[in-house]
């Protein structure tokens, strides 16, 4: 438990939610702040009935549980960010957004706070001229879905000091992750670079016509292991984001193993996201 510590997440989706109920969970009082009401009573909504359910499990003591959810303070406004040692910006993968997003987080926050953006695109060198001290500036990134996901990615950019990568370090340890130290950039870091290529090759042997998507979640469970095969993994994560992973990654690399398959731009043209929106490769449609 780390009593007295500060962290303001900004950004209140999937990703940023679980993040400050992580951090709460581990001592950190939380500011969590968003510009829309309903994903902070959402975010919140669904973190509580996450870790009353382990309450209900008896994996996490009730008394601790309430204590956590009171930790949580939830608003719009980024003066909150004030007193914060550690911020993480979670908002949505868009530049001019994020850059919006800084601009803000820069008038309030402390001299000495550390910016984490979980960005999973976009790397700390293309965002840091919008932050005013971009030494303590770095990518902290996170995995869907983050209460339970025990990576975190620490990348530092070049204009990032080593103190601050050593307090993104601790940071990710005192919330109880296993965070891992990147020596420098690379589009998708580690386990994203994995991980979305393999899912590539998946849809290529779905839409090749080599094998169904249950089954071909199934090898993959079963021969290597994955607790959910690629299809089921990708409607977890939203197929738009697949989508935009790979459009970046091509973007950014030029190999055409990023290039997004056919039918997942089929899909995602239909308004089909996954478990979010209008289902996926292995959900029905909401
Ligand atoms: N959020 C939080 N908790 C969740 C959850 C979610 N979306 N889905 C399930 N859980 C919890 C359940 O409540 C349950 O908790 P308790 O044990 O406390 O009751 C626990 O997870 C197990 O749930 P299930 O038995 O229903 O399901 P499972 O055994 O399949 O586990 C899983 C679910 C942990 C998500 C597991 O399937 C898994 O690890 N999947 C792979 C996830 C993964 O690879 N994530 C990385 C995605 S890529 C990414 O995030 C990078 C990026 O930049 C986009």
């Amino acid at each position: 438990m780390t009593a007295g510590r500060t962290l303001a997440v900004v950004g209140a989706g999937a990703m940023g939610g679980q993040i400050a109920y992580q951090a709460a969970l581990h001592g950190y009082d939380v500011r969590l702040i968003s510009r829309s009401d309903d994903r902070l009573r959402s975010a919140s909504t669904s973190c509580a009935t996450l870790l009353r359910r382990r309450v209900e499990k008896g994996t996490l003591d009730g008394d601790a549980c309430e204590l956590t959810l009171a930790r949580v303070t939830l608003g719009s406004d980024f003066a909150a960010v004030a007193g914060a040692e550690t911020i993480i910006e979670s908002v949505a993968e868009d530049r001019d957004v994020k850059r919006e997003v800084y601009a803000r987080i820069c008038a309030h926050s402390d001299d000495t706070a550390i910016i984490g953006t979980n960005s999973s695109t976009l790397p700390s060198s293309v965002l840091e001229d919008a932050v005013s001290h971009s030494e303590r500036f770095l990518n902290v990134h996170f995995f869907n879905p983050a209460l339970l996901m025990a990576l975190v990615e620490v990348v530092p950019g070049p204009h990032t000091s080593e103190d601050t990568i050593v307090r993104a370090m601790d940071f990710a340890q005192a919330i109880g992750k296993t965070p891992v130290r990147l020596a420098r950039e690379e589009y998708g870091f580690i386990a994203n670079r994995i991980l979305f290529i393999a899912i590539q090759e998946a849809m290529r042997l779905v839409q090749g016509g080599y094998i169904s998507v249950e089954e071909c979640d199934l090898a993959v469970r079963k021969a290597l292991g994955w607790p959910m095969g690629p299809f089921h993994l990708s409607d977890l994560v939203g197929l738009d984001v697949v989508e935009a992973i790979l459009d970046e990654g091509f973007r950014q690399t030029g190999d055409q193993r990023w290039e997004p398959v056919e039918m997942l731009r089929d899909l995602v043209a239909r308004g089909k996201l996954g478990n979010k929106a209008g289902g996926g490769f292995t959900t029905a449609p909401s």
